[in-house]
């Protein structure tokens, strides 16, 4: 099989196991309940990832944010560039980025509400893509578009699947392993298939994300291990919870749980 097989592979089998333990149809927006944590201040200065993103943009470039999401990264990328053109296919999502970048004063930033390969969109001088990939299934026309449109490809995935951390609590609660997602491994062997060959930088974070009360915990982890109320599985995750978290100084966290830390992969394409 080769990686880009390999990659689509990886990611319908995780869909079809999502879909085995889901009660009901899945939404149809399915960023809808995640995108207010997407909500992010523009003009923070304690996020390493948006520092070393910023020193990468001067201020005459048009940067192609794909999957922008709530705009974490577009709208800080807006204040040091020209123009961010944000194409991102979910509407809760472009909600959070049109209301964030109104109540901040940003105001050269591009919506254009669509999936990657659709979207159409001029060429620019970067295109970043942050934490999209993990589950794109046309990996191969996805990362040629990105090279067909920018000047620079800057490609942002952790080393693990971003729910890795919740991985052995699925187990726990639905008795079999959780399948993986592809993560930066699978897409430096894709890469080499189609070859690029990147730069490669680890941006050290210096605290994981965490969950601001139990409550909360309760609330997130039920919905990315797909439980409903009153459930037999529902009732083992809450009998779990004291187990499987600590609780420090920003509220609470998955006990042994590594901190994912972001790699910067980029590249320019050759034309
Ligand atoms: C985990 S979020 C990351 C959002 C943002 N880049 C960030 O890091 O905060 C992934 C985003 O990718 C978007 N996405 C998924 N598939 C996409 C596609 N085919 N084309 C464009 N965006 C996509 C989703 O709608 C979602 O908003």
């Amino acid at each position: 099989m080769s990686a880009t097989e390999r990659w689509t592979e990886m990611i319908k089998l995780e869909h079809a196991q999502s879909e085995s333990v889901r009660k009901g149809d899945p939404p149809a927006d399915s960023w809808a309940n995640f995108a207010a944590q997407f909500r992010a201040d523009p003009r923070r200065t304690d996020d390493p990832l948006v520092n070393f993103l910023r020193e990468q943009i001067t201020p005459q470039m048009i940067v192609l944010d794909v999957g922008a999401g709530g705009g974490r990264f577009a709208l800080p990328m807006a204040l040091e560039a020209k123009k961010v053109i944000a194409v991102e296919p979910s509407p809760a999502m472009c909600q959070v980025l049109r209301e964030v970048a109104d109540e901040s004063e940003v105001d050269n930033v591009e919506v254009v509400e669509a999936e990657w390969l659709d979207a159409q969109v001029p060429k620019a001088d970067a295109a970043l893509c942050c934490n999209v990939l993990y589950t794109v299934q046309e990996i191969e026309a996805f990362v040629r578009k990105l090279e067909e449109h920018a000047g620079r490809v800057m490609v942002v995935l952790y080393q693990a699947p971003p729910q890795s951390q919740v991985y052995p609590i699925w187990e726990m609660v639905h008795g079999v392993p959780r399948l993986p997602l592809p993560s930066l491994p699978e897409f430096l062997e894709v890469l080499g298939q189609l070859g690029v060959e990147p730069d490669v930088e680890v941006v050290h974070v210096t605290r994981g994300r965490g969950f601001k009360s139990l409550d909360a915990a309760r609330q997130q982890l039920a919905r990315r291990l797909y439980l409903t109320p009153d459930t037999p599985e529902m009732e083992r995750l809450q009998g779990l919870l004291p187990d499987i978290l600590v609780e420090g100084d920003q509220g609470f966290t998955i006990k042994g749980a590594v901190p994912l830390e972001p790699r910067v992969v980029s590249w320019r394409p050759k034309v």
